[in-house]
């Protein structure tokens, strides 16, 4: 049985079909990334999934059981940092991780929030306000606060979306060394606008078709050693692949909707359907 499931949802805003029969299933301790366009309904499938937003048909699962409002061993991270501005760092990180350990003292919560924003480079920064930091480091701190309290899920809402290119791959490194250290590891599902990001986190690899009524893609696999090299997987055979399946349905989906097809790489033609 899937640890984390999507079944048949279905989502509409009005008139407007947002979300059309989406069915995604992830097993314990698997990282699976959605790739999808701007607007195609990404955050809508997030908060579905956190319990967050009702979804009009269909249901999300944790362990068998319904998710109707954010789970417990849960964490989320947005697009834009969503930390408390009157808080420093190290209260930010600190009101999760009391709300996630209450029977924990006043200093192992103390250093559970110290060791987390250590783990993100921020142990200097710990006394500094939200509007003293960079974005790179506001969402570093939205990290440490994401896994300082364990969780069991963790949903991340195109977490580098609004950072700088060298900023983000040091931020996605720094992600992948999270969840390595995580043990057991934590169910993880990523949003992303990057293909290239999902290959360097995934197992597997999902594309949302452009909206109205949005639909999945089937999964690909994302069969390649970690650590990953993100210079390595751009000429890497197995991530060439990766790539060119999920660009071939972005491609078809947003032509159907009446967009012009983005070029698609001929080598795509020839990959095997391994799809589970
Ligand atoms: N609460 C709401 N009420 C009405 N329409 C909504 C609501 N939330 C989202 N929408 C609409 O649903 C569609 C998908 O929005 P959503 O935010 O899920 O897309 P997205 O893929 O996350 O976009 P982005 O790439 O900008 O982050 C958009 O057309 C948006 O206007
Ligand atoms: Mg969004």
């Amino acid at each position: 049985m899937a640890y984390f499931k999507l079944q048949g949802v279905s989502k509409s805003f009005g008139p407007r079909s947002v979300l059309d029969n989406v069915n995604l299933f992830l097993d314990e301790g698997e990282f699976v990334s959605i790739v999808g366009t701007s607007g195609s309904g990404k955050t809508t499938l997030m908060k579905i999934a956190a319990g967050l937003t009702a979804p009009d048909a269909g249901g999300v699962f944790l362990s068998g059981m319904p998710v109707t409002s954010f789970p417990n061993h849960a964490a989320i991270v947005f697009q834009n940092y969503s930390l408390l501005p009157w808080l420093s760092a190290h209260a930010n990180v600190l009101l999760a991780v009391e709300s996630a350990f209450p029977a924990w003292t006043k200093q192992q919560q103390a250093s559970q929030a110290s060791k987390y924003l250590e783990m993100v480079g921020l142990g200097k920064a710990a006394e500094k306000r939200p509007s003293q930091l960079s974005g790179g480091m506001r969402q570093r701190v939205a990290i440490a606060r994401a896994f300082a309290v364990e969780p069991r899920l963790i949903l991340l809402d195109e977490p580098f979306g609004a950072l700088d290119a060298l900023t983000r791959l040091t931020l996605q490194q720094e992600l992948v060394k999270l969840c390595q250290e995580q043990s057991p590891r934590a169910t993880a599902l990523m949003i992303t606008n990057s293909v290239d990001e999902a290959i360097l986190l995934s197992d597997r690899v999902v594309a949302l078709g452009r909206g109205p009524a949005a639909r999945l893609s089937a999964a690909v696999p994302v069969n390649l050693p970690r650590p990953r090299d993100p210079r390595a997987l751009l000429h890497d055979e197995a991530a060439v692949r990766v790539r060119a399946r999920v660009t071939e349905f972005l491609a078809a989906a947003g032509s159907k909707s009446g967009e012009a097809a983005a070029p698609v790489s001929p080598r795509s033609t020839s990959v095997p359907a391994e799809v589970r």
